[in-house]
């Protein structure tokens, strides 16, 4: 016992020693950033920041740049943020940040164009994270990016790169993400990704000029957790091309020029759960196309493209799809199942911008979780309440406007849900102004200031909605008194 106690006080005694020892280690540091005097640096600008200084050189050229670090050499400063923008710098040369600790540099907007080898070596056991964005950049200067082993973030963004030679990161093993967003990449050796396969987990190759999926290439980036290859020029995606990235959360194809899904292309994806197809020019979905997907897929959007119909064969098997985007299609029809046997978890779900003209039947009768519901720019000049009717207990935004609505009793359904004392989006409903047209008075109404007395519609009492809105606010009750529960325990739990 007594054997026990003397260990734990020695265990505290020295927690104690670590605690001072840790606080003297912090105040030194603080002491020992100071920003040097602003001429001795100028036109540089310096910031004394939490975790180092923060270091600015804008406007200026390579002679400054290199004088200013001169003056920072030899005085083992932690330079946190080395930022250097809108400079004349077409070359980064050797040594030039030799005998600096650097842990964030920045170099944008600075014509860029030669990374000379021994450039950054010097500072590869400090950086995390290199942004080159925005300069004249036509090749990935590999030689001087393979000593940079503690790299998490790399930015290479707006330059001028046409293709991914081999083992271009070769040395990064650490690097976390890879933007290259906005280059001119066509091609991409299927070596380019060498040495990034264990911690790679964002890849940006969008904005580039790729006409197909790099495939052999991304074949071995199994942590990759986001891919985005939107704003290409994609035509074709095949069954195999996803191979290998078992890990992808999230998949950007967006405005490329696909045509069609087929088969089994994603079905390597087993763990995505966010894809995303708008702005092609796709017609054709293969009823297999989304095979693979069904235990995560959650966000689909297929919007401004091509389609005709809802694809209810392909989606069918997507039984925990949330969010589905059709906007700005050519969808003219909705048929009687189009939501069969896959609608249930559906939150939100967008048709806007298509050339609907008529909605009838059960058709949302299995969107047991409808809360958002977008039929605007459609042509529909009649919404009947059956249809309505199954979601309008879970709705809580639905946006009809820009519709050639003619009034009739039907729309009374609106004006109902409108009224009830929902949890809905009121602001966002009080927005927007959805009117109908009164035929023979050629004049407009809103639809929350439908006349019904004057149209003779015999006015329904919706009891259903009522009464749940009264078991809903129950549960608030039961839920505030359990709350108020709590707080009592917590307070005689302090008090004691
Ligand atoms: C880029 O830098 C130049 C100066 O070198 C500046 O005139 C220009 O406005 C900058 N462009 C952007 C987009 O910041
Ligand atoms: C939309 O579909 C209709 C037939 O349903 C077709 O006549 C029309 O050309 C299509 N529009 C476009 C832009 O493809």
């Amino acid at each position: 016992m007594a054997r026990v106690w003397a260990w734990s006080r020695s265990v505290r005694g020295w927690t104690l020693a670590i605690c001072v020892a840790a606080l003297c280690a912090l105040v030194t540091t603080e002491v020992q950033q100071q920003c040097p005097p602003r001429s001795e640096i100028s036109p540089c600008s310096c910031q004394v920041k939490k975790n180092g200084l923060d270091i600015l050189c804008e406007f200026t050229d390579q002679q400054h740049i290199n004088d200013a670090m001169s003056v920072l050499k030899g005085k083992s400063l932690v330079i946190f943020y080395l930022k250097l923008r809108h400079n004349n710098l077409r070359k980064l040369t050797g040594f030039v940040f030799l005998g600096l600790d650097i842990h964030h540099l920045t170099i944008h907007n600075s014509s860029l164009s030669v990374v000379e080898e021994a450039s950054l070596s010097s500072i590869g056991k400090m950086l995390t994270q290199l942004d080159v964005s925005q300069n004249s950049l036509t090749q990935v200067p590999s030689a001087a990016f393979k000593n940079l082993h503690h790299l998490l973030i790399l930015n290479m963004n707006h330059n001028k790169i046409n293709s991914l030679h081999a083992k271009a990161f070769q040395g990064l093993d650490t690097l976390e993400i890879l933007t290259l967003y906005e280059n001119k990449i066509a091609n991409v050796d299927p070596e380019a990704f060498v040495g990034l396969e264990k911690k790679l987990k964002r890849l940006n190759l969008g904005g580039n000029g790729l006409t197909v999926v790099p495939q052999k290439s991304l074949v071995i980036l199994d942590m990759l957790k986001k891919l985005e290859m939107q704003e290409n020029r994609i035509s074709e995606i095949n069954e195999g091309d996803f191979e290998g990235l078992r890990n992808l959360d999230s998949l950007g194809l967006a405005h490329n020029k696909l045509r069609t899904v087929p088969s089994r292309v994603f079905s390597h994806l087993t763990l995505l759960n966010s894809l995303e197809l708008d702005g092609n020019n796709i017609d054709t979905i293969d009823k297999d196309a989304f095979a693979g997907l069904e235990e995560n897929l959650q966000y689909l959007r297929l919007g401004d493209n091509n389609i005709h119909t809802i694809p209810t064969e392909a989606l069918k098997r997507l039984h925990r799809l949330r969010h589905l985007d059709l906007r700005a299609n050519n969808i003219s029809f909705i048929a009687e199942d189009a939501f069969a046997g896959f609608g249930d978890s559906i939150t939100f779900l967008n048709l806007q911008k298509n050339d609907i003209r008529s909605l009838n039947g059960m058709i949302f009768e299995n969107l047991n979780s409808l809360e958002t519901l977008n039929l605007q720019n459609n042509k529909l000049m009649h919404i009947p309440e059956d249809v309505m009717e199954p979601i309008l207990d879970t709705l809580r935004v639905v946006d009809i406007m820009d519709n050639p609505l003619l009034c009739d009793c039907e729309l009374q359904w609106y004006k109902n849900w409108l009224r009830n004392p929902k949890d809905k989006d009121d602001e966002m409903m009080q927005k927007k102004r959805t009117v109908c047209t009164m035929q023979h008075e050629h004049r407009e109404y809103s639809l929350q200031s439908l006349p019904l007395d004057k149209m003779k519609c015999k006015i329904k009492s919706y009891e259903n909605s009522a009464y749940s809105a009264a078991t809903r606010q129950a549960g608030v009750l039961e839920t505030s008194l359990l709350l108020s529960i709590c707080v009592l325990i917590g307070q005689l739990a302090i008090a004691s």
